[in-house]
Parts: structure tokens; C-alpha cells; sequence
């Protein structure tokens, strides 16, 4: 997919009024909300690894906890019983990188440029797997009104990797403007 097809399939609107400068590991998502993301999946292993207490960034704290809650609930959605969920928040160039990896079914190839596109489903679900097609869609939205990224890596039947960069400060460079 050519560049500009890319940039002409952003998420529109506004940047997120930003009233909150928080800290990247301890408050994105707070160590009570993994006690009750482990203890309402009991049948996964949960990996965190915080190694950015760093940089302070600037964003809407539940915003982007729900980003965060949605990677999970899809890492937990589609991959089985007894797998491993890897949750990462790395220092990264342009400010703070999250990783969401999970061990499940994979989103086939010819479907990775469209998870984020509003109530896009998998061609390979299981015809009972529920799911209106909204939460990437929603991440992608706040992620790039903070004037961050998100993108997939998957291999079908190997597992799926959502990365998120967010940057240190609002970033003039990817075109965000100025809190009101
Ligand atoms: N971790 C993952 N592993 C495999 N496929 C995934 C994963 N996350 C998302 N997908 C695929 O991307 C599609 C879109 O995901 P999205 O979270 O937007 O919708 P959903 O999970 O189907 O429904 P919901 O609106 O309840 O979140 C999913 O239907 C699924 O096919
Ligand atoms: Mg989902």
C-alpha cells in the first residue's frame, strides 16, 4: 500500500483535549487494573514488563487505558487457553512503545491492512465469535489524536503482536495541533 493510501486512511477528527501529563508505566495501566485483568483470565499467563517508568507523557489517562484494555481483551479473545500474553512498555525513540502479544490464531495477511477500519471482522474467526468490529478501530482513533501510531504484526496460527509509539510530547511533526 502506496503512502499516501495510508495517510488517506487515517482516523479524521480533532486531537483529544489533553488536560493530563502522566507517567507512562505506573498509570496507563495501574497495577490494581493487571490484578483484575489476571484474575478475570485465570487461564493465561500474563507477561508485563515495564522497563520505561520514563518519559512523561501527555494524554488522557483512561483514553488510553482503554487502548490498552482492548489490545488485552483481543489478546485474550482470540487465542487459546493456557497461552501467553506479553504486555511491554519500552522507552522508544519518539517517546514510549507498548507491545500486546498473544500466542492465537493470527490475522491472515490479506486482512492486516484492514483490523482498524470500523467493523472489520477476521475472515478466519470462527462463525461464533462474537465481536462488532469497534475496539481497534477506537484504539486507532485516540492513539493518532495523541499523535501516536498503531499497526499489527501476525502470522496466522503463530500469535499477534499490536504495537503502539506514542510520542513524549504532542507532536508538531505528526500533525496535531496545539491544545485549545
Ligand atoms: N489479537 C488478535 N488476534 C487475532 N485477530 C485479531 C486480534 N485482534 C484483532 N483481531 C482481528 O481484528 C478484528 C477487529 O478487531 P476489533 O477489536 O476491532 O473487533 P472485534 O474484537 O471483532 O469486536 P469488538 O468491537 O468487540 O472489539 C477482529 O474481528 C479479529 O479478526
Ligand atoms: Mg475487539
Amino acid at each position: 500500500m502506496s503512502r499516501q493510501n495510508l495517510e488517506s486512511k487515517r482516523a479524521g477528527g480533532p486531537p483529544l483535549p489533553l488536560g493530563y501529563a502522566i507517567g507512562a508505566g505506573p498509570s496507563l495501566f495501574t497495577p490494581h487494573n493487571w490484578t483484575l485483568t489476571r484474575e478475570a483470565h485465570p487461564d493465561r499467563r500474563f507477561e508485563v514488563h515495564y522497563s520505561a517508568w520514563e518519559p512523561i507523557l501527555q494524554g488522557d489517562p483512561l483514553r488510553l487505558e482503554a487502548v490498552i484494555r482492548n489490545l488485552v481483551d483481543n489478546a485474550v479473545k482470540y487465542s487459546p487457553s493456557g497461552s501467553t500474553i506479553r504486555i511491554e512498555l519500552a522507552p522508544h525513540t519518539e517517546g514510549l512503545h507498548l507491545r500486546v502479544a498473544d500466542e492465537g490464531l493470527g490475522i491472515p495477511s490479506h486482512d492486516l491492512p484492514r483490523v482498524f477500519d470500523g467493523f472489520f471482522r477476521g475472515s478466519n474467526l470462527p462463525a461464533t465469535q462474537g465481536g462488532m468490529g469497534l475496539g481497534l478501530y477506537l484504539c486507532r482513533q485516540i492513539i493518532e489524536r495523541h499523535g501516536g501510531r498503531i499497526w499489527a504484526e501476525s502470522q496466522e496460527g503463530r500469535g499477534t503482536t499490536f504495537h503502539v509509539v506514542l510520542p513524549r510530547e504532542r507532536g508538531q511533526q505528526h500533525g496535531a495541533r496545539p491544545a485549545s
